[in-house]
């Protein structure tokens, strides 16, 4: 992700260097000169991230609100751009989709975006780098968890993308927003698939009923899945920035903490953090970097030798700041307690690794970063006192810098003005190994990780007197190997975790059980040769996968998302000038009533197949 602080690092490099051996490290890069020379595509091309369709996709919307055009040029330093946010009038709607389109002509980095509404983040995304003949693409997320924010009038919707126009980088950003309404009780909606949303609780088998944790919701003996729409929740108060510089918090180090204070309401039974989470500069590769102490070895290895304008060398220069290791995790804590923690699914941005990978299928949650919650609840029983409570985020081991926020989920009752809680007990355990062993350039660094935290507390509603129980069991394993004087690396990556939610009643009997399994296993192997006239070649192979399961009482749904990468590239500062490169994804998605797959192949740009199946499509 190239951020104008960087670009300004990469474009006044002056430092002379060698070239002789250096070690590898992950970068990005910008197609220009590839794509000037090479390519003569005549008409905009449409880029995309393989997702499965949204529930109501292909559905009549009730009310359709275009509510920003812009076009992003010059917008570095400059507040995000915002309009009012009114609900469409006279329109009934249960479900809301964000779209976002995006076009682009020119040359230009990939750069970060965030939308917000109120200050909570609804959507984190990337773009993808342009060519000389344009390109486009549309992002489309259910935004139906943000209702509470979305049915209130004159709020600022703000969208913020740092680009810079100049004469090298021309490409300008442009970008529309629009919100479309659906009402899931219309006669004519038949939601496409009963997709749950990234968090999903039980609510009834109506739609628009609400959760209550009285009944039974899960209908386990049919193990059937229509019960995956949330209710969203009553209230969302933003963990952000309040600053003119986008809302969310910039972290630039591992004591870098920030912080909001929050009164929360006192008849709140239920509440979930949702974190939004993005890395770049010298951790836009965090799970590529290397010890600081192997850094040293390779810095100093290279200050003997100088070569000026050697493009391999400030390759290896500019990155020379990329290290601490290759363990992070976010942190959330009330009061300077740990509440909540990630890993991050490692998002590689377009100009990632080899950006000729990127066209016209982007890596896996390019265009909708994913966010994620932890469950609260058990901690209700610190937060129901009236009082302010500090909401805290921080990066453990990060390194500058972090784009972090988040969103406070709150659901109220609403038959009473205050609710009791109780935290019955918590048990955190942790435990972090690292292992390194390197001579010269050639070494090899390994990380283990476990993180296992038990929580349970009591909530009193008007609705009953319910316990849950949180546990959480995190993995992180981590193994970065240099070979041949640190011209090839290899990066393994696996992140495991495991969420179980129990809700019990005083008399024991399992209201709810939910759990959820997610495994991110990523590999990628880089070797670079040192070319002629200032120039280098890489070849490197990626492969980066999300699987998640979830179980809601008796129903379960899987997710596999995995995508391939290989090819070469021949770069001269920064820029691809030749290369070939193809990537290919499944993705498969299904639950006890649906599926979804789709496989994508794509060579050179050039999209080779790309076959959709609803395998087992409507069964009720
Ligand atoms: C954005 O730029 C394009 C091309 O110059 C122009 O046609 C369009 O009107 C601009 N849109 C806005 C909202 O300024
Ligand atoms: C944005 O909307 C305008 C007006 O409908 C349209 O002309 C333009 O092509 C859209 N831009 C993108 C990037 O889709
Ligand atoms: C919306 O809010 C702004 C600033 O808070 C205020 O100036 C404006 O009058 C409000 N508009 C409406 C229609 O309420
Ligand atoms: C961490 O970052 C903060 C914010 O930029 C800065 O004030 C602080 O000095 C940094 N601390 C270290 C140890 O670098
Ligand atoms: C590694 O570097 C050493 C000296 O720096 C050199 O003798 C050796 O040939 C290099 N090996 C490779 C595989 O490039
Ligand atoms: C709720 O249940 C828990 C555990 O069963 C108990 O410790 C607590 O006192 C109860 N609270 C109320 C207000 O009844
Ligand atoms: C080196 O680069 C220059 C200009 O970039 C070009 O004119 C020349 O032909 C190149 N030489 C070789 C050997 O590729
Ligand atoms: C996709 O599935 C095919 C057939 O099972 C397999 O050969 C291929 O390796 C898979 N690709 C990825 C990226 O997982
Ligand atoms: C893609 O480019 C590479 C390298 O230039 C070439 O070897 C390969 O044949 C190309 N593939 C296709 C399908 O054009």
């Amino acid at each position: 992700m190239q951020t104008f602080f960087l670009s300004l690092i990469l474009l006044c490099l002056t430092i002379p260097l060698q070239s002789r051996t250096l070690p590898f490290h992950q970068s990005h890069f910008t197609k220009r000169s590839f794509h000037q020379n090479d390519r003569n595509v005549a008409s905009p091309q449409e880029y995309f991230e393989v997702t499965k369709p949204l529930p109501f996709d292909g559905a009549h919307a009730t009310c359709t609100l275009p509510i920003l055009t812009h076009n992003f040029s010059n917008t570095y330093g400059l507040p995000p751009f915002s309009v009012p946010y009114f609900p469409p009038l006279n329109c009934i709607w249960t479900h809301v989709t964000l779209e976002i389109q995006a076009s682009c002509q020119g040359e230009q980095h990939d750069r970060i975006a965030a939308l917000w509404l109120g200050g909570a983040e609804l959507i984190r995304t990337s773009t993808a780098e342009p060519t000389a003949d344009g390109i486009f693409w549309t992002v489309r997320k259910d935004v139906t968890r943000y209702s509470s924010l979305l049915s209130q009038n004159n709020l600022t919707l703000s969208v913020m993308l740092e680009n810079i126009v100049n004469e090298v980088f021309t490409g300008v950003y442009q970008v529309n927003v629009t919100f479309l309404y659906y009402d899931a009780n219309a006669k004519n909606v038949k939601p496409l698939l009963a997709l749950p949303s990234e968090n999903y609780w039980p609510s009834s088998r109506k739609l628009k009923s609400v959760y209550n944790p009285l009944e039974p919701l899960v209908d386990s003996e049919k193990g059937s899945f229509d019960l995956l729409y949330e209710k969203p929740a009553d209230l969302i108060i933003p963990i952000s920035e309040v600053g003119d510089e986008g809302y969310w918090f910039r972290i630039q180090n591992e004591s870098d903490i920030h912080s909001r204070g929050v009164r929360i309401p006192q008849n709140t039974y239920r509440a979930v953090v949702e974190i939004y989470v993005s890395f770049h500069g010298d951790d836009e590769f965090w799970y590529s970097n290397p010890p600081d102490s192997y850094l040293k070895v390779a810095n100093d290895d290279e200050a003997q030798h100088v070569n000026p304008s050697d493009s391999y060398a400030n390759m290896n220069k500019v990155t020379m700041g990329r290290g601490h290791g290759a363990y992070r995790e976010v942190l959330v804590m009330i009061d300077g307690n740990l509440v909540g923690s990630v890993v991050p699914f490692p998002v590689i941005f377009t100009g990632g690794i080899n950006p000729l990978f990127w066209e016209p299928v982007v890596s896996i949650g390019a265009f909708d970063l994913p966010s994620y919650d932890a469950e609260l609840t058990p901690y209700l029983g610190l937060l129901l006192d009236g009082k302010v409570h500090s909401f805290s985020l921080r990066v453990a081991d990060g390194i500058s810098f972090w784009l972090v926020d988040a969103n406070l989920h709150l659901w109220l009752d609403a038959g009473s003005e205050e609710v009791l809680a109780g935290i019955a007990f918590s048990s955190p355990e942790f435990s972090l190994e690292r292992e390194l062993k390197f001579a010269g350039l050639d070494g090899k660094f390994q990380i283990e990780a476990e993180r296992e935290t038990k929580i349970c507390g009591w909530v009193s509603s008007t609705a009953g007197n319910f316990t849950t129980s949180v546990s959480q069991k995190l993995k992180f394993k981590n193994s970065i190997k240099f070979y041949n004087n640190g011209t090839r690396k290899l990066v393994k990556q696996k992140v495991k975790d495991k969420i179980e939610v129990r809700i019990e009643s005083g008399t024991g009997h399992r209201i709810l059980h939910t759990k959820t399994k997610r495994t991110y296993p990523l590999k990628i192997t880089t070797e670079t040769l040192p070319g002629g006239n200032n120039t280098y070649s890489m070849i490197a192979r990626v492969k980066n996968s999300v699987k998640e399961k979830k179980t809601v009482g008796g129903a379960k749904s899987t997710l596999q998302n995995s995508q391939k990468s290989s090819g070469w590239m021949s770069v001269k500062d920064h820029e691809v000038l030749s290369g070939g490169a193809s990537t290919e994804q499944n993705y498969s998605y299904e639950d006890g009533l649906e599926c979804y797959s789709r496989v994508v192949e794509a060579e050179n740009g050039t999209l080779l197949k790309d076959a959709a199946r609803i395998l087992c499509a409507t069964s009720s």
